[in-house]
């Protein structure tokens, strides 16, 4: 199938019909009872769920600064522990599954070979959004704690960019997800147990 630029990240509700193929026969409530289910998979799965956990807490932290339920300084400290990490452990887990899993996925199965050119050029999409991201928070990061309009200023626009970036990251690992896991579950590929 042909990646169309209605598939694009910011545009698609979910994976094309033609690449939900092994979906159909590999259900997601199914996944955890297959006996193909690995640790890998488990482990791979737990990662997506860290990345959902530190987006929701930024979301959370920003409005309790907005809302002044936390102290500014308070506040700083906790956006540079979970903004860091979300920045440092995204990029390697795109890293690792650009270089060592897609490679290895994209040949076990012809149909839903196309789906692993959606996800790199997702991953690019992201690349791009955290860069954003980086960029407002390391205001929030910068503003003078004494200088209370410029802080709440600087915390509602990276507010702005969070509320943006969120569902395009949670569309990217659901989808990932329904591609990568029926295929792992069919297939069990030595690499991946
Ligand atoms: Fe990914
Ligand atoms: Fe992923």
């Amino acid at each position: 199938m042909q990646i169309t630029s209605d598939l694009a990240l910011a545009d698609r509700k979910q994976l094309p019909d033609a690449l939900r193929v092994l979906l159909k026969d590999f259900p997601r409530d199914a996944w955890a009872g297959h006996p193909n289910y690995s640790e890998l998979i488990a482990f791979w799965l737990d990662r997506h769920l860290m990345f959902r956990r530190l987006m929701e807490r930024l979301s959370l932290d920003a409005m309790s600064a907005l809302d002044h339920a936390i102290e500014a300084d308070d506040y700083r400290r906790s956006l540079a522990h979970a903004g860091g990490m979300l920045l440092r452990e995204l990029h390697g887990h795109h890293q690792i599954e650009d270089r060592h899993y897609f490679p290895v996925m994209m040949a076990l199965d012809q149909r839903v070979q196309a789906g692993f050119e959606l996800l790199d050029k997702d991953h690019h999409d992201i690349d791009g959004l955290l860069g954003g991201f980086a960029d407002s928070a390391n205001v929030v990061l910068s503003v003078p704690s004494s200088d209370k309009n410029a802080f709440r200023d600087a915390v509602a626009g990276f507010r702005h960019q969070l509320l943006a970036f969120d569902p395009l990251l949670l569309r990217h690992l659901v989808d990932e997800e329904e591609l990568v896991v029926p295929l792992l579950l069919k297939y069990a590929p030595e690499q991946f147990r």
